[in-house]
């Protein structure tokens, strides 16, 4: 008898890339890590620099730089191959560039007979998950885009600090396009249960006047925020997508809210959007329908059409 082993590939070694592959195996997330990159030299010179890392770990991970050939038995890949925003761009610039980038790595990694699961971290990317769900001809449930997990673990950051409480007994979810027209769902808000309304009425004098705009226009300004400062974000976000990760490869059946195929859920069809969604070891096994008020319903759905008309542009790539 053979025991399987888990196995991920990570294609882009950028910032983004090399932080996931840090996270996959500080974490021992995974028996083996191969990192593809278009510069074959900088995916070696990264898995050189992990390896030193495993006599101070818990776990012996494998770490190798390899090609998509490589990705015959990968049970998930994690793209992060993309083109990054310039300054004074949004995500949504760079939708060619980045559809272009997808296009030319899911031909070779399909051709490798690669039959698991992509979670897609490159942006704009709810577009970006959705052509690579139609280039790869995968079921929905196996292409995931990283979607507003992040925006979702910001928005429970700033409920945290103001209510005094950890973000993670915060319940609250960032829905729609990774990007600015992201809504928040604020009748559905706990922290461990207690509506955020209600936290709001009880204690005025902690809380104080909550712009809840504001709190959303903040958790979607975030990246730029972090962009302007430091040129680029990878830790938010290496580590929502080791989290997507974990919740898959260990059959969690956890709830994150991921970009995910909707077919009719929120009123919604053919698009990739946000929406919190039930992961094991099968990929997006299950979307939670939570129950909006009718105002925040439009809000969700302004947004898809965000996407929609993106989406739209994408067609060229896989007709
Ligand atoms: C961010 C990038 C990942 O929001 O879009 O940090």
């Amino acid at each position: 008898m053979i025991i399987k082993k888990s196995k991920i590939a990570v294609i882009g070694c950028g910032l983004v890339g090399s932080s996931t592959a840090f996270c996959l195996v500080t974490q021992g997330v995974c028996d083996e890590v191969v990192m593809i990159d278009i510069n074959h030299d900088k995916a070696l010179g990264e898995v050189m620099d992990l390896r030193d890392t495993i006599k101070y770990l818990d776990r012996n991970v494998k770490i190798k730089a390899g090609t998509y050939e490589d990705c015959t038995d990968v049970d998930i890949i994690v793209v992060t191959a993309g083109a990054p925003p310039k300054p004074g761009q949004t995500r949504l610039d760079t939708l060619d560039l980045s559809a272009q980038i997808a296009k030319s790595i899911v031909e070779p990694v399909m051709k490798s007979g690669f039959q698991g699961i992509f979670v897609v971290v490159s942006n704009p990317v709810d577009m970006i998950a959705y052509l690579i769900y139609k280039l790869s001809g995968l079921p929905k449930n196996q292409v995931i885009g990283t979607g507003t997990a992040l925006d979702s673990a910001r928005l429970q950051n700033l409920i945290g600090d103001m209510v005094h409480v950890d973000p993670r007994s915060v319940y609250a979810y960032s829905m729609g396009e990774h990007g600015d027209s992201q809504m928040v769902p604020w009748s559905t808000v706990t922290v461990a249960g207690k509506s955020f309304y209600d936290i709001i009425a009880d204690n005025p004098d902690i809380v104080g006047n909550v712009d809840l705009d504001e709190i959303v226009a903040k958790t979607a300004k975030e990246g730029w925020e972090i962009f302007s400062r430091k040129g680029t974000t990878y830790y938010g976000i290496a580590s929502a997508c080791v989290g997507i990760i974990k919740a898959i490869l260990y059959d969690e059946n956890k709830i994150i809210p991921v970009s995910t195929l909707l077919e009719g859920e929120y009123g919604e069809e053919d698009i990739f959007a946000g929406v919190p969604s039930i992961l094991n070891r099968t990929g997006v096994a299950d979307i939670l329908e939570i129950h909006m008020s009718k105002e925040e319903h439009q809000k969700f759905n302004v947004s898809a059409n965000v996407i929609r008309d993106y989406c739209k542009r994408l067609k060229k790539y896989y007709e």
